[in-house]
């Protein structure tokens, strides 16, 4: 299957969104501040007049900008503390082209509103999009300061060919034939080599780049702690298979493309491809229940209510997942089966007997620099 045509989150702001439904991935990108700020301040040391920066893989949300207004303020924060008036920003937001760059655009006419001409020390940002795989190459040469992605390198470019039925699973599980964890992890090099080498074409000497993927901690790509979302749509879609309700074959041929990089894999990539220097790599755990928290505390119509976190959290965490591979599942099953699929898949999520330690999103951070 190829990606281009068929991986998009779910567009527009609905309920079902992936604009409604991204706060986790929000969450994770607020833990890896503090690595986006050391690199655009060590590039506004160099008193670029334009700082050209591309966030890869950014859909459309609040997390898109959210990336863009970490990155304003902290230009905005060195220039002040250099005495300096801060360079512009020239910002392109990438995504397959299939992604709701409309609904980023819409968003964005806020963000312009406020920061369009500069204020003091607030850089003026011109924004474009860019439609197109990162797998490839999409800017010219050395035209970037920095890059930055978050939560979509685990999505590989094109489902691995397989020697053997991945039965029973639709994701890297702990029954997984040995053969089928290697092809996804064949896939992933590949598409993280290619993704480095293209990069190091486009980003300047000295340039900067944070990535953030989920990942894991462990040895074994098939760990079940790190695949902990996945587990209760394989249930989901088999349950569905014993109902009859959908056939057999199309179970067994539907696997995700998506690999959980370690990050002794991602530091091994980027050695081997050898343009860029590791600033810091590191793995870190979002917890369902600190973000749903959060979440809660900061939804007005919830004040009156239990101040449990887990109420609802599954329902949360279903519409995350679906807002994430809808339009797979879809392409693959079809559409009338989704309702059906994520209601049951819901239902397992909550009756699992599981170590609720697992109940979180292992993340993995690198912070690169172009080699000179
Ligand atoms: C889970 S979303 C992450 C969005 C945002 N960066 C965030 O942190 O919330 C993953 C995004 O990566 C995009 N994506 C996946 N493979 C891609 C590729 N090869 N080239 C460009 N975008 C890709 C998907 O279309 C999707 O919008």
């Amino acid at each position: 299957m190829d990606m281009i045509k068929f991986l998009h989150m779910n567009g527009g702001n609905g309920d079902a969104s992936y604009s409604s439904n991204s706060g986790l991935q929000g969450a994770g990108v607020m833990k890896t501040k503090r690595a986006i700020e050391q690199a655009i301040s060590a590039l506004c040391h160099n008193f670029p007049k334009t700082l050209v920066m591309a966030d890869l893989g950014c859909s459309s949300g609040p997390n898109t900008l959210l990336v863009g207004s970490i990155v304003i303020n902290a230009i905005a924060k060195t220039s002040l503390e250099m005495g300096l008036e801060p360079p512009e920003v020239l910002i392109n937001l990438n995504d397959l082209p299939t992604n709701d760059f409309n609904t980023i655009f819409v968003a964005l006419q806020e963000i312009k509103g406020n920061s369009a001409n500069g204020t003091h020390h607030q850089p003026s940002c011109y924004f474009t999009g860019v439609p197109g795989s990162y797998y490839g190459r999409i800017f010219p040469m050395k035209s970037l300061n920095f890059v930055h992605s978050s939560y979509s390198l685990h999505w590989l470019s094109q489902q691995p060919q397989l020697e053997e039925i991945n039965k029973g699973n639709i994701y890297l599980a702990s029954t997984t034939p040995e053969s089928v964890s290697k092809a996804h992890f064949e896939q992933f090099q590949k598409d993280f080599f290619s993704f480095l080498r293209c990069r190091s074409k486009e980003i300047m000497a000295g340039g900067r780049m944070v990535l953030t993927l989920a990942g894991r901690t462990t040895d074994d790509p098939r760990d079940e702690e790190s695949n902990y979302i996945w587990r209760p749509l394989a249930m989901a879609i088999e349950e569905m298979v014993y109902e009859g309700l959908v056939e057999e074959a199309k179970f067994d041929s539907f696997n995700l493309p998506w690999y959980n990089a370690s990050p002794k894999e991602i530091s091994n990539l980027v050695r081997a491809e050898g343009s860029f220097t590791i600033d810091q790599l590191e793995s870190f755990d979002l917890q369902w229940v600190a973000w749903k928290r959060k979440k809660d505390d900061n939804d007005a119509s919830k004040l009156n209510e239990t101040d449990d976190p887990r109420v609802g959290l599954y329902s949360d965490v279903a519409k995350a997942i679906r807002a994430g591979v809808e339009p797979l599942v879809a392409n693959h099953f079809g559409e009338a089966i989704l309702d059906d699929v994520f209601t049951r898949y819901e239902k397992i999520l909550k009756n699992r007997r599981c170590n609720k330690e697992y109940e979180a999103v292992i993340s993995v951070t690198v912070s690169l620099t172009r080699k000179m």
